[in-house]
């Protein structure tokens, strides 16, 4: 393993070629961007709530909101900025006089300015030439600094703006005092490549920080944020869970990760923080997060097919780039068609199972066959399985093996059944009709097995282990002979008519078993 823990040395390789910077700074921008995402809208509460988070997670600067829009926004910002938290706090504020005011009366200690500077932005949006955006932008760069306050300067569609004026406008916001430049690819329009040049082509004109903000649209938010940084950017804004207009802003745990693993860059951000500030957000806004997501999503550190566990069991790098500590997220071992008996075994030494190799084999074989349907399996459903199977006789010393079952049933026809069984060797085949598919498939089963005519239903008992429509049915029987002894058996699938037969039939072996001692 090399020092970096499970990466390999690809990174190393190509890292030789890049303009990488020694520190890269996050600036958060899930409550402003963020709250831009369709459905989103945050109560004061919420957002002081998610600040208190970002402070604890360690991002560089906290985009708290745009004043502007509301006075509930204003009051939102200046009660984040009264929290008094060690991360630096930022408001938003268009070009213009009126915005800068509103966003300076909230004592923040930044302020993110911004003008849109593509032609078609300027035409049809601000009805602005260029000369006219870039006077807007210097005058409100110098009003800020004015107050004393950090600026950081947007030009807003930059990735679809001329690149002569690009230039001429981040050096002359440069000019008029601002700290910092951002670039954002506003619609995410941009490919890795492109904002890889772009930014090498504004580093040749500014020597304050560059940052960019790059948007999800085709997916790329992530890509090309830290193909930025493979020129020289030196921050990054991006959002929690990947939260902000339309498709997005770039997801703050897969940058901070990328950064770190992958490029060395240790941003100052608490990464085992991270789990815990997405499932905040999640429980906010409402939006799940993917289960496939990188980094917080519920099985990014997840194994299912049996090579994995067990390559995972016997040394966790084999199939994980990263710790699931080091992120705050824990290692799962899911179960379902590709589970392996070494999956399923240490699954059952964690729940205190024992199993003969047989039963290890029909459990994990039973697993397969409703993995095989689609279906979840859940830790209570193995248990479920693995009871009914342990509580019954290996397969070889049944003398009852259910074969098929069927039922027919419906508004309009009398729930009918037939059964083919084994006993003992010898293939009997039943039917008969019930109340409903249940009794039906019961009455089939007694019909042809004459021996049983002495047991008693004294209880039937179902239960859905988890839930939801496909949830597996789990049946308890309690049978009873003359001499009143009990046999008590659990049938556990997905079908409930199946569910009910195998618990009788279970119970049946047990009785034959008895009948066997006893002879
Ligand atoms: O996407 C964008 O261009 C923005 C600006 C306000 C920077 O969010
Ligand atoms: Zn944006």
């Amino acid at each position: 393993m090399n020092k970096k823990g499970y990466i390999g040395e690809f990174a190393d390789t190509y890292k030789k070629d890049l303009n990488l910077p020694d520190e890269v700074k996050i600036f958060d921008t899930t409550l402003r961007d963020g709250e831009q995402t369709p459905g989103v809208s945050f109560t004061p509460d919420q957002k002081i709530r998610i600040a208190r988070q970002l402070d604890e997670l360690q991002v560089d600067v906290i985009e708290a909101g745009f004043p502007i829009v509301s006075k509930g926004e204003k009051n939102s910002v200046k009660k984040i900025v009264d929290e008094d938290l060690d991360t630096e706090i930022c408001a938003l504020s268009r070009s213009s006089d009126e915005d800068l005011e509103t966003a300076l009366d909230c004592n923040v200690d930044s302020i993110h300015l911004f003008i849109a500077t593509s032609d078609l932005h300027l035409e049809k949006k601000l009805d602005l030439t260029r000369e006219e955006a870039l006077e807007k932008a210097v005058t409100s760069v110098e009003k800020a600094k004015e107050n004393g306050v950090i600026v950081e300067f947007s030009a807003e569609d930059a990735t679809r703006t001329e690149l002569g004026y690009l230039k001429e406008i981040y050096e002359a916001v440069e000019n008029a005092g601002a700290d910092r430049i951002n670039i954002p690819d506003t619609v995410g329009v941009a490919t890795p490549k492109a904002m890889r040049n772009l930014t090498e082509e504004i580093k040749k004109v500014v020597d304050i920080p560059i940052s960019v903000h790059c948007h999800d649209d085709f997916g790329l938010a992530v890509s090309n944020s830290v193909a930025a940084v493979e020129t020289g950017a030196e921050q990054i804004h991006a959002a929690i869970n990947g939260l902000g207009e339309r498709a997005g802003n770039a997801s703050l745990e897969e940058v901070v990760m990328t950064l770190r693993s992958l490029y060395d860059i240790k941003p100052r951000v608490k990464t085992e923080a991270l789990v815990k500030t997405s499932s905040l957000l999640e429980r906010i806004t409402g939006i799940q997060v993917p289960p496939n997501k990188a980094i917080v999503g519920d099985n990014a550190f997840a194994h299912e097919a049996g090579i994995h566990v067990d390559g995972v069991l016997k040394s966790p790098g084999t199939y994980e780039a990263l710790s699931p500590e080091l992120v705050g997220h824990h290692r799962r071992i899911t179960l379902g068609k590709h589970t392996g008996k070494k999956s399923v075994k240490k699954q059952l030494d964690e729940l205190e199972i024992e199993t003969t190799k047989e039963q290890l084999e029909e459990i994990t074989a039973r697993l397969k066959d409703i993995g095989d349907k689609g279906k979840i399996i859940t830790d209570a459903d193995l248990r479920a399985i693995a009871e009914s199977v342990v509580g019954t006789l290996p397969r070889e010393e049944k003398a009852v093996k259910l074969k098929e079952a069927t039922v027919t049933t419906g508004s309009t026809v009398t729930p009918t059944s037939s059964i083919r069984l084994s006993v003992k060797g010898e293939d009997r085949i039943g039917s008969a009709t019930g109340v409903g598919p249940v009794d039906a498939a019961i009455k089939a089963l007694r019909d042809v097995m004459g021996e049983i005519s002495e047991l008693s239903l004294k209880e039937y008992h179902l239960d859905a282990i988890t839930g939801g429509s496909d949830a597996l049915a789990d049946v308890t029987v309690k049978l009873e002979d003359k001499d009143n002894n009990l046999y008590i058996a659990k049938g556990v699938r997905d079908d409930v008519v199946l569910a009910s037969v195998e618990a009788m039939v279970n119970g049946i072996n047990r009785y034959f078993a008895r009948k066997e001692e006893e002879s």
